[in-house]
């Protein structure tokens, strides 16, 4: 079987998603399982580059895993003629910079969402990619989710009838930082570092429904800052100035209303951290990260408004759970080998970075709603 190696730039590989998601559960899993296969029966392997601002953490995490290539200077990693993707996870504000970089020296870019800080800046980098004719990826990962998937097996087998609505809630109580540490950065709780919900989770929600139930039409949000003050990594209080919680509506191509509430700021009561509940005239489904529960219209029990008798029905027990059948891997190392094959072999990618604009585009707009505390329509964004 002949092997042919692919050279990686992974630049913020010392963050938490660079790290754990894209280097452990991904690049290093492909390397584990022996590369990626090609259909002409050649296989994919990845040679990494880390990249970071710190010597130290760089070096510590090349030991830890066996690898010997890391630099903390990205412009000598992309002169290099052995690198021919450039991957970013820093933090989103950093990023911009380094992809438009990457684009002049030619090489083909896979990166974390949101794709820049607005839209012009996400289309203007979609716009440059093309005419340097690089290939362009962003990380959707929540597509790939065993939920997610179980969930777009039951609409494309037609369990819903018609689509109605959509409706789901994210979150978790992210501490404070002062009696215990915050588990999330704490950039993400300062607007003027790039951080709030909404930047955060609109781009994931963009293309969950654009996937799943249809492109995002309209928007209306209403945003808060519920914990205005926190503590910081290195034990310093801060202003938290960024929305940590979004209650928004979206109308979709098609009719559909979804209705998703993202806070971190919300203790669990949930069976996972993300569910969305989706109505159909012929049947109703409750999808999470890995589970996906159904009621078909058949089964559906005749509940009777009385608020002076206890309920009768165990109504949670009447679902019924889909089955797996089949093996989902890990989301992020399934789009990482779709990417490298779409590099390696130009087999379609449709999660480029006009995808990846209409994710920034989306929470500008429903920012905007938030601000100006109105629905706003969404325009049809293209190159
Ligand atoms: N796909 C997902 O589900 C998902 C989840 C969380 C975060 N993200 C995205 O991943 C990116 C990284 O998020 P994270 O949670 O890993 O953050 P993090 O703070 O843990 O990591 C940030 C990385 O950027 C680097 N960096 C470069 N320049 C920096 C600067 N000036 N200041 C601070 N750090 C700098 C850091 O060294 C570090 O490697 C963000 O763009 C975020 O939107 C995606």
């Amino acid at each position: 079987m002949t092997r042919r190696s692919i050279g990686i730039i992974v630049n913020g590989v010392t963050g938490r998603m660079g790290y754990r998601q894209h280097l452990v559960r991904s690049l290093l899993a492909i390397r584990s399982s022996g590369g990626v296969p090609l259909a002409d029966g050649t296989t994919l392997w990845p040679e990494l580059v880390l990249v970071g601002r710190s010597e130290t953490k760089l070096r510590q995490i090349a030991e830890r895993h066996g690898l010997d290539d890391w630099t903390t200077d990205l412009t000598a990693a992309l002169a290099r003629d052995d690198v021919q993707v450039y991957f970013d996870a820093q933090v989103t504000q950093q990023r911009e910079k380094a992809i438009r970089q990457a684009i002049e020296v030619g090489k083909h870019i896979y990166t974390e969402k949101p794709l820049a800080e607005d839209t012009a800046a996400a289309l203007d980098l979609a716009r440059a990619a093309r005419v340097a004719g690089v290939r362009t990826g962003v990380v959707q990962d929540k597509l790939f989710l065993p939920g997610l998937r179980k969930l777009k097996r039951l609409l494309d087998g037609g369990f819903f009838g018609q689509v109605l609505s959509v409706r789901g809630e994210f979150g978790y109580w992210v501490f404070e930082g002062d009696w215990q540490p915050a588990q999330r950065p704490s950039w993400n709780y300062r607007a003027a570092d790039g951080g709030g919900i909404v930047v955060d989770m609109f781009p994931h929600w963009h293309y969950v429904l654009a996937e799943l139930f249809g492109e995002v039409r309209a928007v209306t949000a209403t945003v808060a800052t519920h914990i205005p003050r926190r503590v910081d990594e290195a034990g310093r209080p801060y202003e938290a100035t960024a929305d940590d919680a979004a209650y928004g509506v979206f109308e979709l191509e098609g009719g559909v209303i979804a209705q998703l509430n993202s806070s971190w700021c919300v203790r669990v009561y949930r069976d996972e951290l993300v569910e969305f509940q989706v109505d159909g005239t012929e049947g109703s489904a409750v999808a999470g990260l890995r589970r996906c529960r159904v009621q078909h219209r058949a089964v559906t029990p005749k509940p009777v408004w009385n608020p002076d008798l206890p309920a009768t029905e165990d109504f949670r027990s009447q679902w019924t759970e889909v089955p797996d059948n089949d093996d989902f891997d890990n989301g992020f190392k399934v789009q990482w080998e779709a990417f490298l094959r779409h590099v390696a072999t130009g087999e379609p990618f449709p999660w480029d970075f006009l995808a990846g604009a209409r994710g920034v585009q989306l929470a500008e707009l429903g920012l905007l709603s938030a601000r100006e505390g109105r629905r706003v329509e969404v325009p049809e964004l293209a190159l």
